[in-house]
């Protein structure tokens, strides 16, 4: 059902933001500046992207998920709690990125 996978890619691309700005805050070394302004740019355009996802499940009459419980439990991406290094940083968001792909791809 549409709404039922809207409401996945909500959870999705939360726990996408999270962990983009999670980098953002706690990426290190020598290219520190390109990184963290890297991850920043990312968590604020998925962050764009939440707020139409969850007008689109209304428009479905359907009410959305709005908790960390429910998130956690509908995304598809595994958070982070570690501090990973930066290029493990890059290969983690780049294969979350690909789930994202694959989700819209589905709802589209
Ligand atoms: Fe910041």
């Amino acid at each position: 059902m549409l709404a039922d996978d809207l409401k996945t890619l909500l959870a999705t691309e939360y726990a996408f933001v999270i962990k983009a700005q999670f980098f953002h805050w706690n990426v290190e070394g020598p290219d520190f500046s390109q990184y963290h302004k890297f991850f920043g740019k990312l968590y604020e355009e998925v962050y764009g992207a939440i707020d139409p996802t969850a007008e689109y499940i209304r428009i479905l009459d359907e009410y959305t998920p709005g908790s960390f419980e429910r998130f956690s439990e509908l995304s598809q991406i595994a958070g982070q709690t570690k501090v990973p290094r930066a290029r493990l940083m890059f290969t983690e968001l780049l294969a979350d990125n690909q789930t994202m792909i694959d989700l819209l791809n589905r709802c589209f």
